[in-house]
């Protein structure tokens, strides 16, 4: 680690550790300091898209920390790496590889954004088929993906379709067949068609579970399966060796990462769900924060502030976890995804250059819904030993035709867990005493639609970015999935030797 970033870390770590209602006494316009709106309307005239208000009042930065944190993003050089991720160079060093998912949203490198323009428009082509019924009548999608090519295809359609859907869309990820069971249970096969979600093509999961659509639509009459089959790929070739015709070929660019890839041809069945136009409002939505992120300097760089409240926590803190409560049961999907999307990318150990890093890295990202997750988990969020700094996300207009009372609860809810894990509350009886002092931030969306999705996601994209630029490693490669998978591979050839708790396993399931 350079010196610069040493230093920079030392001073951090020097900060008086104040308590929250301390900050607020003491510094008045704390609210407001602490507090953004970020406006999503600019990036398309026609949308109507509102805003999201960022409120990290309730966390431990002050501006002296976030001044400090500036300094940290001077030594780590956050300008020049936004700068290249922007510019398409590389910033996967151990792939040698560009991460290029903003260009599926427009704002990228000039070559990358037209060839993802073409790709898209050959996608939306597609979508128009089956809307149409060119293809026949298309009643069902099963989408056949796992991680990446699933995660953020389930979270859109689940947020945005669920009682809408202008076709019925399943999300099918799980090797375990009791999940293929469960969708063939809900579609027709006469008029179910399957999409094949895999980047590299080759994921085991996905190709047993592709093969067994397959064989379920020929068991019920389909007389050319394969016919069927949608392919959304980086690996076009391999989707034609496996037997899909290249004219149902839906291919993205090698330099989106699997985790990143909703925005490409892996969104098929959100645009299936939803409509050409919730997809293209959801690739505008993030393109406004793309747009935000790319040219706005320091504290006021929304994602980049979130990142400084992460590693405040993660680091000086040393908090474990972090945990995401979405109060939109539409969002219930969205903490999985983030899962993912933070897990994936930071869980590393090793900086950029392949030295030890010195410092904890991503914390566990988990969550659930609210007001759920009140009657289930808050016991430890309130008066667990951990120190856990929470996200509240939630949106102003309802999401349902119900009595008012129902987003009424719910709000007053998400806001009052806030402040009563920041307010505690004495008393005598130690059982029953709240020591306060925990940190929130709240997200509030005016209303949850496909651009302010599409933005909320972006936004944790470049925040993930951003912490990994802070910390020094490189967020886009995730060599850490591999040797379970292996592992898989020599049981599945069969003749390896294994430690004798495996061994024991194998031979108690009849697989040795
Ligand atoms: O094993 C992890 C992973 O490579 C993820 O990064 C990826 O999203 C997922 O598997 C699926 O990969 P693919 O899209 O190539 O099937």
């Amino acid at each position: 680690m350079s010196d610069a970033r040493e230093q920079a870390w030392h001073r951090l770590s020097l900060h008086p550790k104040h308590t929250l209602a301390q900050l607020f006494k003491t510094h008045p316009g704390r609210l407001e300091a602490m507090t953004a709106r970020l406006e999503l309307d600019s990036a398309d005239a026609e949308s109507e898209a509102g805003g999201i208000l960022f409120d990290w009042s309730k966390t431990h930065l002050t501006p002296e920390l976030i001044a400090d944190f500036e300094a940290l993003a001077k030594a780590a050089e956050f300008d020049e790496m936004r700068g290249r991720l922007f510019a398409g160079e590389i910033v996967n060093p151990t792939e040698g590889r560009a991460a290029e998912h903003s260009a599926l949203r427009g704002v990228g490198r000039d070559a990358s954004v037209e060839e993802a323009d073409a790709l898209r428009e050959r996608m939306r082509l597609m979508v128009e088929a089956i809307h149409s019924g060119e293809l026949g009548e298309v009643r069902h999608l099963i989408h056949i993906g796992i991680g990446g090519s699933a995660l953020g295809p389930a979270v859109v359609v689940d947020a945005l379709a669920r009682d809408l859907a202008l076709v019925d869309v399943h999300v099918v990820s799980n090797v375990d067949g009791v999940a293929l069971e469960a969708a063939f249970a809900k579609c027709d096969p006469a008029h179910t068609w399957i999409a094949v979600a895999s980047k590299t093509f080759t994921t085991i999961e996905t190709m047993t579970n592709a093969a067994s659509a397959l064989r379920w639509l020929e068991q019920n009459g389909v007389a050319d399966p394969t016919g069927r089959v949608i392919a959304l790929t980086a690996a076009p070739s391999k989707a034609v060796e496996w037997g899909v015709d290249e004219t149902r070929i839906l291919p993205f660019a090698e330099s989106v990462g699997g985790r990143y890839s909703l925005w490409s041809s892996i969104g098929f069945p959100i645009a299936v769900a939803t409509g050409w136009e919730d997809f293209a409002a959801l690739l505008a939505g993030a393109a406004a924060v793309d747009a935000h992120f790319r040219d706005t300097a320091g504290r006021a760089n929304l994602p980049l502030l979130a990142a400084f409240a992460d590693l405040y926590y993660a680091r000086i803190r040393g908090a474990q976890t972090r945990a995401c409560f979405a109060y939109d049961e539409r969002l219930r999907l969205l903490p999985s995804y983030l899962q993912q999307l933070e897990m994936e990318s930071n869980g590393k150990s090793v900086t950029a250059e392949g030295e030890p890093v010195s410092g904890p890295t991503a914390p566990v990202t988990w969550g659930g819904v609210g007001t759920d997750a009140q009657h289930a988990v808050f016991q430890l969020l309130h008066q667990g030993t951990h120190l856990i700094p929470v996200d509240f996300i939630a949106s102003i207009a309802p999401g349902d035709d119900l009595d008012q009372a129902h987003h009424r609860i719910l709000l007053m809810n998400c806001f009052a867990q806030g402040a009563a894990l920041m307010a505690g509350k004495p008393s005598d009886d130690p059982a029953r005493a709240y020591a306060g002092n925990r940190p929130s931030t709240t997200i509030l969306v005016d209303d949850l639609d496909a651009a302010t999705l599409g933005a909320l996601i972006a936004f944790h994209e470049h925040r993930t970015f951003a912490n990994a630029v802070l910390m020094g490693i490189n967020p886009f490669d995730q060599f850490g999935v591999e040797l379970g998978k292996e592992i898989a591979n020599k049981i599945e050839q069969g003749g390896a030797t294994f430690d004798p708790s495996t061994e024991a396993l194998l031979k108690l399931a009849g697989l040795e």
